[in-house]
Parts: structure tokens; C-alpha cells; sequence
């Protein structure tokens, strides 16, 4: 691949000192980056009085980075408002948690014309330009019509609605049809393209090719799909290397050579944490006999703070976690450790493989790296047992997982009991055949299938 890369996200992998990039989107396209090379353009995260119209430019190796400043204004409107009050609960299945205005529909298609202005004084005639996820759909579209003609690609990393909620949107075919400027749009399964396929045939009245391309009468769309992986092999040489480090020695003995339990997600209500706790509170309840030998780590680093519903899920989950402990801890034992902060990736794989279970039950995900983290993180010679959400992306790939339904609190509870107990030479089985998948489909095999795919598209 020749040309160079501009990828466009919201939220970059820019991390002040002592923050750890949160998310998958960033984890990832950083890592998928931090080889070839490119501009990355996206928010600054500061919001100032009076944006100015040039992007900032910092460089870092053979990265540059690019970023524009918000209003608060914008920044309400745009990401606290449409991005994170309308499309992620609509996207994760959640229509009582949406709250529409007109107002922040409105600013979410500005800040993309302002992304879109800020980019293109930036671009060479053979670049390829590369744009993630929902807080930026209609970027092609703006981009276009600024007169850009170079590849443009989407990623979207969150799940696809099935068509019926995607059509309770008010003003929705406003909102999808941009996404047909793009070249190539990504999705995360086949489920999410195929929402979209029936999305694009049944409201837009596109004519979808046996190949999965979308076609109007101005323009041809590719689709595909391209499950997103992580740095696997660094993963494992990070797990190797703290095999016997002081911190999984200090971790060991602050849970007394109990069995731990490790969750780790962003504070969001799609990640299933109340009914989470719910099913460990039942595995104690149905199983007395694993109290006091079990904790439940969760780490849980608060997100989008200035969304109601995501303050009201903190109060839910702080309150389910005290009454839990409350109940069932004793003087030397508290079964749940809960914790807000967040933590970089060498302190998580320390957690992930001090950990004979990983617990991921998200309600709805669109592929979940912590899952897969979590796998490439364990000792081959005594690997640990994923528990997984069946409504995640990556239960598609980890199939020697355990896989639960997180609504059902009695099915979650019973896979953490048989995962308590389950042998060596099960657990040995079920990992290598997971990892032998996480080989193959790492975070730089996205990449490239992606950008190939898009270069392989008819201009
Ligand atoms: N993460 C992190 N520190 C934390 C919590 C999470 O670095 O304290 C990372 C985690 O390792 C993973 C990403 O954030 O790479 C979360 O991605 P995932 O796909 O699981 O969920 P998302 O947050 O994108 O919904
Ligand atoms: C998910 C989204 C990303 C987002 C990340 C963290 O992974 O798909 O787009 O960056 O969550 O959320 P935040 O709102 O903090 O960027």
C-alpha cells in the first residue's frame, strides 16, 4: 500500500501522562497505526470560546497528529448529545435511554462539516482516507462535498440496529444515506452488514449486489466485514514477562490466593455490569460453599460523565455493589472489589492473568477487546475461562468460550460455577483453539484487509 493513511476519529490515542487511551476504538487504531504511519486527524478534547478553522498539528515518530477544538456548545451537542444520548443507546438496542432534540442532530452534522473543512486543506490527490465510527457518519458525505475524489472508508465499531429500530430515528434516511459516499463501509459481523444491507434495500431503496455492494443510481458502495483484533503477540510477551513480577505477586496477596474474577470495562450500561454483579451475587447465594473463596474484580473507569444515563448507571451499579457486599462479606472477605479508576495495559495483563475467570457480559457490544485481551494474556501451561456475552462481536470468533446469555442471571451464575471447576485439560482445549484464532485475526490483519479492500473498490 503506497498512498498515505488519514484516518479520522473522534477520540484520538493522545494520552496525557499518567492516562491510559480508554477504548477500544483508540487502543486499537493506535496500535493499528503505530507501524505504517499516516496522519491522524480528530478532537483535541479541549473546548475553547473561539475554534479556530486550521487543525493543530503535532508529530510523534512517524505519526502527525491533527486536531480541531470544540465549542462546549459543540461538544454538548454533538458528542454528549446526539453521538452519546441518541446513537450508542439506539445502536446497543437501548430506545428507552435515547434522548433525541432536533438542536443536537443539527450541531452532530456542523461538527462534521467543520471535521471535514479541517481535513482537506491537509490532503495529497493519492491519499486514502480512513473514517471511525459513529460520531462521524456523515463525513464522506461532507468531504464529497467539498470536492474530495481520493478512497474514502468506514469503520463502525459499534453494533448496527436491526432495521425496525434503526427506523424510529427521527429524520434516519438523513442520517444513513450519507453513508453511502463512502467507498467501503466496515462493520464488526455479519449480523451488523447484514442490518444494514436490509437498512439501505427497505427504507433507502438501494439495490444490493450478490457481493454486498449497495447500489443507487449515482453511486456503488462495498461492504464487508472485519472483526477488530489486538496487538496479540505483544499481549502475550507482556503476559510472559509478568509471570512471576512483584505485581502479580502483590495482586496475589491482596486477595489472599483467592480466586479471582476480573472485569474490566468502561462505565457504560452496555457493558451488563448490574446484572453482572447480579449473577456473582447468585452464584454465592446458590453455591455457599464458594463464599469467601471467590472475588469479583471489576474495574470500571467512569465514561461520558456528562450523560444522565450514564451517572444514573454509576449510582445503580455503586448501589448494587454495597448492598451485595454488605449482605454477604465477612470480617476478612468482601466479595466485590470495585473499583472507578482506569489502568494501562501492562497493569491489566497482570490482572487478566492473575485471573482464572474473565468476565464479559455486555448486553450488547460491538466486538469487545477486553475479551480478547483477556485470552492472550494467560498461561498456556494453566489458562484461565472466558465467560462471554453471546451479544458481543467477539462471541462470533471465541467460540471456546463460555458463552451466557447476561440477562439470564441463573445461566451466568452456572457458567462461573462450571468455570470455578472446570479441568486442566478443558481449559488447555478451549484456549488454544481461541488463540489460534487470535494469531490470525490480529489488529494488523484489520488493518490490512480493511485498506485492501478499500484499495480494491471501483473509483
Ligand atoms: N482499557 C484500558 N484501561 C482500563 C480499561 C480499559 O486500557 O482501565 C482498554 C482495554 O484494555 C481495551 C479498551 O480499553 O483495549 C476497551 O475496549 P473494548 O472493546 O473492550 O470496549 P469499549 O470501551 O471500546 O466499548
Ligand atoms: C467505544 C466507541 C469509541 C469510543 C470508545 C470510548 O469503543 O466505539 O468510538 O472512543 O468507546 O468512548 P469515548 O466516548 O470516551 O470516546
Amino acid at each position: 500500500m503506497t498512498s498515505r493513511l488519514v484516518v479520522v476519529s473522534n477520540r484520538l490515542a493522545v494520552v496525557r501522562e499518567g492516562e491510559s487511551p480508554v477504548g477500544g476504538l483508540a487502543v486499537a487504531v493506535h496500535a493499528a497505526l503505530k507501524d505504517q504511519g499516516g496522519i491522524w486527524f480528530g478532537r483535541s478534547g479541549e473546548t475553547v470560546a473561539t475554534p479556530s478553522s486550521a487543525a493543530t498539528i503535532t508529530h510523534d515518530d512517524h505519526m502527525t497528529y491533527a486536531t480541531i477544538d470544540l465549542t462546549r456548545r459543540e461538544h454538548n451537542e454533538y458528542y454528549s448529545g446526539f453521538a452519546n444520548s441518541v446513537l450508542w443507546p439506539l445502536f446497543h438496542y437501548r430506545m428507552g435511554l435515547v434522548d433525541y432534540r432536533r438542536d443536537d442532530f443539527d450541531s452532530y452534522f456542523r461538527v462534521n462539516q467543520r471535521f471535514a473543512r479541517g481535513i482537506i486543506p491537509l490532503l495529497q490527490p493519492d491519499d486514502t482516507i480512513w473514517v471511525h465510527d459513529y460520531h462521524l457518519i456523515p463525513l464522506g458525505q461532507e468531504l464529497r462535498r467539498e470536492g474530495v475524489t481520493q478512497k474514502i472508508g468506514f469503520f463502525l465499531h459499534t453494533p448496527f440496529p436491526a432495521e425496525e429500530l434503526a427506523a424510529i430515528l427521527p429524520r434516519h434516511a438523513q442520517l444513513f444515506r450519507p453513508m453511502l459516499a463512502y467507498d467501503l463501509v466496515g462493520f464488526q459481523t455479519e449480523g451488523d452488514r447484514s442490518a444494514f444491507l436490509h437498512y439501505m434495500q427497505s427504507e433507502i431503496g438501494a439495490e444490493i449486489g450478490s457481493d454486498g455492494t449497495v447500489q443507487t443510481p449515482s453511486r456503488t458502495t462495498q461492504t464487508g466485514v472485519f472483526p477488530i483484533g489486538i496487538e496479540t503477540s505483544e499481549i502475550v510477551a507482556a503476559g510472559q514477562k509478568v509471570k512471576s513480577s512483584p505485581k502479580i505477586r502483590r495482586i496475589r496477596r491482596e486477595i489472599s490466593d483467592r480466586t479471582m474474577i476480573i472485569g474490566v470495562d468502561r462505565l457504560d450500561y452496555s457493558k451488563g455490569l448490574v446484572e453482572r454483579f447480579r449473577a456473582f451475587e447468585r452464584l454465592l447465594d446458590v453455591y455457599p460453599d464458594e463464599r469467601n473463596r471467590v472475588t469479583l474484580m471489576q474495574i470500571a473507569p467512569p465514561s461520558r460523565t456528562n450523560v444522565r444515563s450514564y451517572r444514573q448507571i454509576r449510582r445503580e451499579l455503586e448501589s448494587a455493589a454495597s448492598e451485595i457486599n454488605g449482605r454477604l462479606a465477612d470480617f476478612d472477605w468482601v466479595p466485590i472489589r470495585y473499583i472507578n479508576r482506569s489502568y494501562g495495559q501492562d497493569d491489566l495483563v497482570a490482572f487478566y492473568r492473575s485471573s482464572p475467570i474473565g468476565l464479559v457480559t455486555p448486553l450488547r457490544d460491538g466486538m469487545n477487546l477486553v475479551a480478547k485481551e483477556y485470552v492472550a494474556a494467560q498461561d498456556p501451561e494453566n489458562p484461565g475461562v472466558l465467560v462471554l456475552s453471546r451479544f458481543a462481536g467477539a462471541a462470533r470468533e471465541l467460540t471456546g468460550a463460555l458463552i451466557v446469555n447476561p440477562f439470564d442471571t441463573d445461566e451466568v451464575a452456572e457458567a462461573i460455577r462450571i468455570a470455578l471447576h472446570m479441568p486442566l485439560e478443558d481449559r488447555v482445549r478451549r484456549w488454544k483453539g481461541m488463540m489460534e484464532r487470535l494469531r490470525r485475526q490480529d489488529v494488523h490483519a484489520w488493518r490490512r484487509q480493511f485498506l485492501d479492500a478499500l484499495a480494491a473498490t471501483a473509483t
